[in-house]
């Protein structure tokens, strides 16, 4: 357990694999309270019953869909209080191909990667909030520094999540509050069940690197060596691009 290390975690997308392994990392390090925002808050029995028995910890629960957080005739509103640290989490690959011809997947795809986050984010992000001491971190994905064919719906939708929290970043600097921003490589999760084994990195790996620097600021690539292929990557010319 750590002196000055969060004793309060928001999460949003709670029942995400990373945000799970996190969860227990932060527990490991003294985190006492949580509040997991999920479509599905039973779907985290397994994680809320160690934190609270096995962790003492005090959680609590919220059932959102981020589908219907982005109406521009209702103010959505939510409520995020005080907590030390917020990790925004959820993700949605969706299906590309469908997408290209249907509107409402792309859409979909993106906002629950984006769109339905931002009223998340506004209220995090509050001139009030960042005076104090505390931590936004954001998983976003390398998806987002170049637009595949395969998958451009849910890299488009990350990279508009990136750049916006890259202005939150930008609003912290020299303020207590600090952002920091994940452009994570494969991780094995369910949203990844077609991805090379070798390119996978485990979600437990993910949170230990994570949760050794917990006020680290900046945009990061996990693991580090996903900033070299991604160098190659938004380098190479079109036509081999184009085969990605
Ligand atoms: N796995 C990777 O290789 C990888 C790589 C780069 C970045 N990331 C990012 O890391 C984050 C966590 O991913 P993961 O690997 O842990 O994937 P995951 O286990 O599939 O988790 C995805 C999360 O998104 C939530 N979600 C999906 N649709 C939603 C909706 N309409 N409303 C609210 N929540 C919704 C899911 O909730 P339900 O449980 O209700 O479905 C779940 O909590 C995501 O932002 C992802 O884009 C992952």
């Amino acid at each position: 357990m750590r002196n000055n290390y969060f004793k309060s975690a928001f999460i949003l997308g709670g029942t995400s694999t990373i945000a799970q392994s996190i969860c227990i990392k932060l527990a490991d390090n003294g985190c006492k309270k949580f509040h997991l925002v999920s479509r599905d808050p039973t779907a985290n029995k397994k994680l809320i019953e160690k934190l609270r028995i096995f962790y003492k910890a005090e959680v609590t629960t919220e059932k959102n869909d981020l589908l219907l957080n982005t109406s521009l005739v209702d103010n959505f509103k939510p409520k995020v209080d005080f907590y030390d640290m917020y990790l925004i989490a959820p993700g949605l690959i969706g299906n590309n191909d469908l997408a290209n011809s249907n509107s409402k997947e792309a859409l979909k795809i993106n906002s629950v990667n984006y769109a339905g986050i931002v009223p998340w984010l506004i209220e995090i992000m509050t001139e009030k909030r960042i005076k104090f001491k505390g931590s936004l971190w954001v998983l976003s994905s390398v998806a987002s520094d170049r637009g595949r064919p395969s998958n451009y719906h849910y890299g488009a939708s990350k990279a508009a999540l990136s750049v916006f929290c890259e202005g939150l970043l930008l609003r912290c600097v020299n303020k207590p509050f600090s952002v920091r921003i994940i452009k994570a490589g494969y991780v094995s999760s369910p949203m990844t069940a077609g991805a090379p084994k070798f390119l996978c990195t485990s979600p437990n790996k993910v949170a230990s690197i994570l949760t050794k620097a917990p006020y680290r600021r900046g945009i990061e690539y996990l693991p580090w060596w996903w900033n070299l292929i991604m160098f190659a990557v938004r380098r190479l010319p079109s036509y081999l691009a184009a085969k990605l």
